[in-house]
C-alpha cells in the first residue's frame, strides 16, 4: 500500500482517529470533517462550499460508522443527520491535510528552515542563477527561475539581450506588470535634481519598494541595461529580512513585541511632480502570524513618515526601531542572509520585494553610466503562477506556506 493509504480508522469522542499505512497517526476532529465534506448536499456544482453551519459537538455530527475501502484509498463516515449516506475522504487528502500529532508545526518548521539560505553556510558565493534563453525556452526553463526566485527570494537571469523592455518581457511569462505610481516600467539612473533618491548616485540603504502601498508589489525587476567599467561602487545589495527579524526576536523580545505592535507611517507625499501623489499607510514593520513567526517585514527609511501613535509608544518605538536597524546594518546578518554583487549589463535581478530588501552602495556618476529598468509583479500574479506551474510541472510544493515568503499571509 501506498504510505498515505489509511490502515486503519476509529470513531471516538474527540474525533476520527486514522492510522495511515507507513504508521503515522492522525486525529481528524468531527466537525473539520464535516466542514470538508465533498457530497452533493455540501458542495454546490461549481465546487463552492454552502453548508458551513454545523456546531462543533451537535449530535448530527456522531459518526455511526467508519470503513477503510479501496485498499487504503477512501475512507467512509456514515454521519448521523446525513441521509444515511456513506460520505468518501480520500486518504491522500486527509494525510496532505492532517494537522495533529505536530503535523502543523512539522509543516511551520519546514518553511521556517527555508528562510535561512543552508546553501550559504557551505558557500560564501551562493548566488541563484538562471540564463535567459533557458527562460525564454521552454516552461521547465520558466518553473527552474520561479521556483528559485519563490524559494530563495531572489534569482539572477543572466544573458539577457541588452534591450530596453526586456524587463517587462521577462515579467510577463508571469503576469501583467503592477501599474505602480512610476508606470508599467521604470528608469534607475543618476539624473541632475532627481525626484527620488534612487535616481541620483547616492547609497541606498537595504528597503522596499512601494511599502506606502496597501499591498507593496511581490516581486521586483531590475534589468543592467548599461554599467560602464568606469564607474565607482554601485554595488547591488539584498538582505533577507524576514530572517533578520526572526534573529531579532530571539535577541530584543521586548523591541520585537513594539515593532510588531506599533503601526509605523509609511508614505509618498509628493504633489508637485507630473503624476501627483499622496500615499500613506499606517502599518507595524514586521508583521507575525498567530504562532509569533514572522511573516512580513515592511522596512523603507526614505518612506517613513510621522510617527502618529499614543504618546506613551513613541519612545519605545524609537528605541526598538534602532535596535532593529543596528542588528540589519550588522555585519553578522550581512555575513548569514546579505548578498552583494556588482550587476553586468545583462543581468536581470529578479527579487521578493516583501522579504529581500535591496539597496546598493554609492557610486561615481561623473566616470561612466549606470542604468537598470524595472518593473513590479503582483504578490497575488507571481503566488498564483508559482502555484499552478507546480501543478502543471507536477512539483510538490508547499501551495499554503509560499505566501508566508510573501509577506500576504500575516493572519492578525
Ligand atoms: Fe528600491
Amino acid at each position: 500500500a501506498a504510505p498515505a493509504a489509511v490502515a486503519s480508522v476509529e470513531a471516538g469522542e474527540d474525533g476520527l482517529h486514522v492510522r495511515f499505512a507507513d504508521g503515522a497517526e492522525h486525529r481528524f476532529d468531527a466537525c473539520w470533517l464535516r466542514d470538508n465534506c465533498k457530497c452533493e448536499r455540501c458542495m454546490s456544482q461549481s465546487g463552492q462550499k454552502h453548508d458551513r453551519t454545523i456546531l462543533p459537538g451537535s449530535r448530527a455530527l456522531d459518526m455511526l460508522n467508519c470503513e477503510v475501502l479501496d485498499d487504503g484509498e477512501t475512507v467512509t463516515i456514515a454521519w448521523r443527520d446525513h441521509h444515511g449516506e456513506e460520505v468518501e475522504y480520500e486518504a491522500s487528502w486527509l494525510r496532505r491535510f492532517a494537522y495533529s500529532h505536530g503535523a502543523i508545526e512539522d509543516e511551520q518548521a519546514s518553511r521556517a528552515a527555508s528562510f535561512y539560505h543552508a546553501e550559504r553556510t557551505s558557500s560564501k558565493t551562493f548566488l541563484p542563477e538562471v540564463n535567459f534563453a533557458d527562460v525564454m525556452a521552454s516552461d521547465a526553463g520558466v518553473w527552474d527561475w520561479v521556483s528559485r526566485l519563490e524559494k530563495d527570494g531572489f534569482c539572477m537571469i543572466r544573458e539577457t539581450p541588452v534591450e530596453e523592455g526586456t524587463v517587462k518581457k521577462v515579467a510577463n511569462l508571469v503576469g501583467s506588470c503592477s501599474h505602480a505610481i512610476y508606470g508599467e516600467t521604470f528608469d534607475v539612473k543618476a539624473t541632475p535634481k532627481p525626484i527620488n533618491i534612487a535616481y541620483s548616485d547616492k547609497a541606498l540603504e537595504p528597503h522596499m519598494d512601494l511599502a506606502y502601498y496597501e499591498s507593496p508589489p511581490g516581486v521586483q525587476f531590475l534589468h543592467c541595461l548599461r554599467f560602464d567599467e568606469g564607474v565607482k561602487g554601485g554595488d547591488s545589495t539584498l538582505i533577507d529580512a524576514h530572517a533578520v527579524a526572526e534573529e531579532f526576536k530571539l535577541r530584543h523580545p521586548e523591541h520585537f513585541h513594539i515593532l510588531s505592535t506599533v503601526p509605523a507611517t509609511f508614505q509618498k507625499d509628493h504633489v508637485d511632480r507630473e503624476f501627483p501623489v499622496r500615499m500613506f499607510y499606517q502599518r507595524p514593520h514586521i508583521h507575525t502570524n498567530y504562532l509569533g513567526e514572522v511573516t512580513a517585514c515592511f522596512w523603507a527609511p526614505p518612506f517613513e513618515g510621522p510617527l502618529r501613535v499614543r504618546e506613551d509608544f513613541v519612545e519605545p518605538y524609537y528605541r526598538a526601531y534602532h535596535a532593529f536597524r543596528t542588528l540589519l546594518m550588522s555585519k553578522e546578518m550581512w555575513d548569514k542572509y546579505g548578498f552583494l554583487f556588482r550587476l553586468r549589463p545583462g543581468d536581470l535581478i529578479t527579487f521578493n520585494n516583501r522579504r529581500m530588501l535591496h539597496g546598493r552602495n554609492a557610486f561615481t556618476s561623473e566616470t561612466g553610466a549606470r542604468h537598470l529598468q524595472g518593473c513590479y509583479l503582483d504578490a497575488d500574479t507571481f503566488l498564483n503562477k508559482f502555484r499552478v506551474m507546480s501543478t502543471t510541472m507536477s512539483q510538490d510544493v508547499d501551495i499554503l506556506g509560499c505566501d508566508e515568503r510573501f509577506g500576504t499571509s500575516s493572519h492578525r
